[in-house]
């Protein structure tokens, strides 16, 4: 199988040794369902092809692809740094005991508090997206008497060859400080001139997109960063420590995709940064880099149970399942496109060709427009593949529908890692102020 981790035994998909049919049995569906190894896996290469052609390289789990307390533990202890875009995922990492100086808060629009939190919580580095959120910074530290380490966003002005809604380091992204127009290298120079106090500038940041199958903008995105560091050295002296250069590497989500190896990711950003470095005569920088999607999205399946089974009046055969675009709504987002089969019925052959839908209240709500299965009966179980990424953590309550368990699994055994909602917990929030309270006739 394409698939990593997953085989099949007896009819039924098994994943991580565990059969997915048992599991969907015991934590009910819809379920997450993660292969750990598969992940350590890919910390393990992410770092070692990392720095193999770079040593001193780090890389920074993007959790924003997927954050609970257990996953940010295992990130820490496989030696990665962290991404964390809100007080929410750097609150869940802070409390999964992750070290506070290997997180790195980004984010375009950081509030006064997530900026204090930050700073009060000695987070590592702080990657400012515009003029403005280093002003509101180096107010918040003048206050608690403390230095912040920072990195700046720039916006490079590449296109990544990616969807529209993903990519981000194109000249009207709303990400990070625009290149072009002088815009970066006037704050630098405000930056040199201690404008900002209290605020300790280390090097550049850039991401140019996500899901990447062609490697292109990534080396283009390397040059202008290069050239722009080297820039910055002639007008105002600095030279820069670090060089973050985002995520961004795609992943399989069809049998037919073929996405490109780590090693790949990094000689089109590497051999590049490479040569800029040295054509500048440029002291070399520590290099970061940001995998999300790349290092967890083809490690989770989801397990569904097939309900209703009907057609519409023009032929087309839908088979509904028990969760949708409530907790994966990268196909509506995106038309993201996803592959799948009967996890219960794993190696019967395809006989028509089906509308897989959701059980939300929205005709968007189609998880695969079409897919070849073998007849499904209600009560079937639908494995979908690589829904490690974007999915729990795009998650919403959308018609109230309690947001599903994710259950890691390794050497046979399962832990859950996030429980399902309750009824109980979708309306742990409502309050019902004294005049909503129906009296009984
Ligand atoms: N670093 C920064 C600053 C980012 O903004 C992102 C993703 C990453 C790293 C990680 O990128 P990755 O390696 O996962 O491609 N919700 C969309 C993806 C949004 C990505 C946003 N930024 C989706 O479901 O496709």
């Amino acid at each position: 199988m394409k698939w990593h981790g997953c085989k099949t035994c007896n009819n039924r998909l098994y994943v991580g040794d565990m059969d997915t049919v048992s599991l969907a049995q015991q934590f009910e569906t819809p379920l997450y369902i993660v292969n750990e190894e598969r992940v350590r896996s890919r910390c393990r290469e992410f770092l070692h092809e990392a720095r193999a052609r770079w040593p001193k390289s780090e890389i920074a789990y993007a959790s924003k692809a997927f954050c609970c307390k257990a996953m940010c533990a295992l990130v820490a202890s496989e030696g990665l740094h962290l991404d964390v875009v809100s007080g929410g995922e750097m609150h869940t990492a802070l409390s999964a005991g992750f070290p506070p100086d290997r997180i790195e808060f980004h984010g375009n629009n950081k509030s006064e508090k997530e900026l204090g939190f930050a700073v009060e919580n000695n987070v590592g580095r702080i990657i400012i997206d515009s003029q403005s959120e280093l002003q509101l910074l180096s107010k918040v530290c003048t206050k608690l008497k403390k230095t912040a380490t920072i990195l700046i966003r720039l916006n490079p002005g590449v296109d990544p060859h990616t969807h529209a809604s993903i990519s981000t380091g194109n000249h009207d992204s709303k990400f990070g400080v625009p290149i072009i127009d002088k815009q970066a290298i006037t704050l630098v120079k405000e930056i040199a001139n201690n404008k900002y106090p209290n605020t300790k500038l280390i090097g550049f940041h850039c991401h140019v997109g996500s899901q990447l199958l062609d490697l292109e903008g990534l080396g283009e995105a390397a040059n202008v960063m290069v050239s722009f560091a080297n820039d910055v050295k002639i007008a105002t002296g600095i030279e820069i420590e670090e060089l973050n250069l985002g995520g961004g590497l795609g992943i399989r989500y069809l049998n037919d995709h073929n996405p490109p190896a780590i090693g790949e990711f990094f000689d089109a950003l590497l051999e590049p940064a490479k040569a800029a470095i040295k054509k500048f005569g440029l002291k070399p920088p520590r290099m970061v880099f940001e995998p999300g999607r790349s290092l967890i999205g083809d490690a989770g399946i989801t397990i569904y149970e097939v309900g209703a089974i009907k057609a519409s009046a023009s032929g087309k055969k839908f088979v509904s399942v028990d969760g949708g675009m409530s907790d994966n709504p990268r196909p509506a987002l995106y038309q993201a496109k996803y592959h799948a089969l009967l996890a219960n019925r794993a190696t019967e052959n395809p006989t028509e060709t089906v509308c897989v839908v959701g059980k939300s209240c929205e005709s968007g709500d189609i998880l695969i427009p079409q897919i070849q299965l073998p007849e499904a009966q209600r009560g079937d179980y639908l494995a979908v593949f690589s829904t490690g990424a974007y999915n729990y953590s795009m998650a919403s309550n959308y018609n109230r529908l309690p947001k599903p368990a994710v259950v890691f699994v390794m050497n046979g055994k399962a832990d859950v890692v996030v429980r399902r909602e309750s009824l109980e917990d979708i309306t742990s929030h409502d309050e019902l102020p004294s005049r909503f309270i129906l009296s009984r006739s």
